[in-house]
């Protein structure tokens, strides 16, 4: 990989893992487009980035539940970059809801609201990508999806329904965006983070009222352990340095630090499973 050749695009990119990816792709020497709708935080990334990689970076006010905002972001990227060689399918919307509970309205909201930004927006973000890295010869998407796509560690949550639901939506384009693009060079691989240090998290302890530690996202989730954003977006950054004889269509799962660390010396099964 030569990383002062590449240009990609990171979607969420204010704050969380999105901004840890920027940074990681920007201190390798990547120029990065950055797209939030926290536009606050996402100039802040994209000036920190700039002074990381050298070179100018830029931040993109960019909704990604809209998409006509997606389409003239991507345009606009194309034009002031000359195209783009990584797309990183990173921003996340999650939120809980009840079948029984809840009003047959806010039950639509909820579902659009994940679905929306999670799913769709994946979807459209590559729909624009993949033709212009075709065109050039290859590129890379990684999708960040979740530890909860994982069931046979992670079993199902009682209110996380439109989250899973857009995040299995998510796994099923990662696969079928392989199949298609790896024809035209183009890689597609995913990372599946469990609990991580993120405002998104932080919010979710919140809402329980309870304190974000190993010991406490041990007995939400059954496994004790918490990532920090930057050995996500390093894990991210593995993968993206992969050779043509590392495999594609692949999801892996981060849950220790080690797992993030492994993936530098290539695919390893169990994760991807
Ligand atoms: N934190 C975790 O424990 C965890 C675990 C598994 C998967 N994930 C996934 O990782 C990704 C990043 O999550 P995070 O924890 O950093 O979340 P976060 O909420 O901390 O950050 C998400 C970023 O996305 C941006 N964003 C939200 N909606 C947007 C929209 N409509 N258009 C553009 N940008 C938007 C936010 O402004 C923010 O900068 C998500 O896809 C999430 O589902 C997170």
């Amino acid at each position: 990989m030569n990383w002062e050749e590449q240009r990609a695009v990171v979607t969420g990119a204010a704050y969380g893992i999105g901004r840890e990816i920027v940074f990681s792709l920007a201190k390798r020497g990547c120029r990065v487009a950055c797209l939030d709708i926290a536009d606050d935080d996402n100039v802040r990334t994209a000036g920190r980035a700039s002074e990381l990689a050298g070179k100018q970076c830029r931040a993109y006010h960019c909704d990604i539940a809209d998409p006509d905002g997606i389409d003239e972001t991507f345009e606009k990227i194309f034009r002031e970059f000359g195209g783009i060689d990584i797309l990183i399918n990173n921003a996340g919307v999650f939120s809980a809801m009840s079948f029984v509970g809840d009003t047959y309205e806010a039950a639509l909201e909820d579902f659009h609201f994940n679905m929306d930004v999670n799913a769709r927006g994946t979807f459209l973000c590559a729909k624009k990508a993949a033709p212009q890295m075709a065109k050039r010869g290859g590129g890379h998407v990684i999708n960040v999806v979740t530890n909860h796509v994982k069931r046979y560690l992670f079993p199902p949550s009682d209110s996380e329904h439109s989250y899973d639901a857009s995040k299995y939506a998510q796994l099923a384009l990662n696969e079928s965006l392989d199949c298609e693009l790896k024809a035209y060079g183009i890689r597609v691989n995913a990372v599946c983070p469990a609990a991580t240090r993120t405002p998104m998290l932080q919010s979710f302890f919140d809402s329980l009222g309870m304190e974000m530690t190993k010991e406490t996202i041990g007995k939400c989730t059954g496994i004790p352990s918490l990532l920090e954003p930057d050995e996500v977006a390093e894990a991210v950054c593995s993968i993206l340095e992969w050779d043509e004889t590392q495999p594609t269509g692949r999801a892996m799962l981060l849950v220790h630090s080690e797992d993030c660390e492994k993936l530098k010396y290539g695919y390893v099964e169990e994760l991807g499973r």
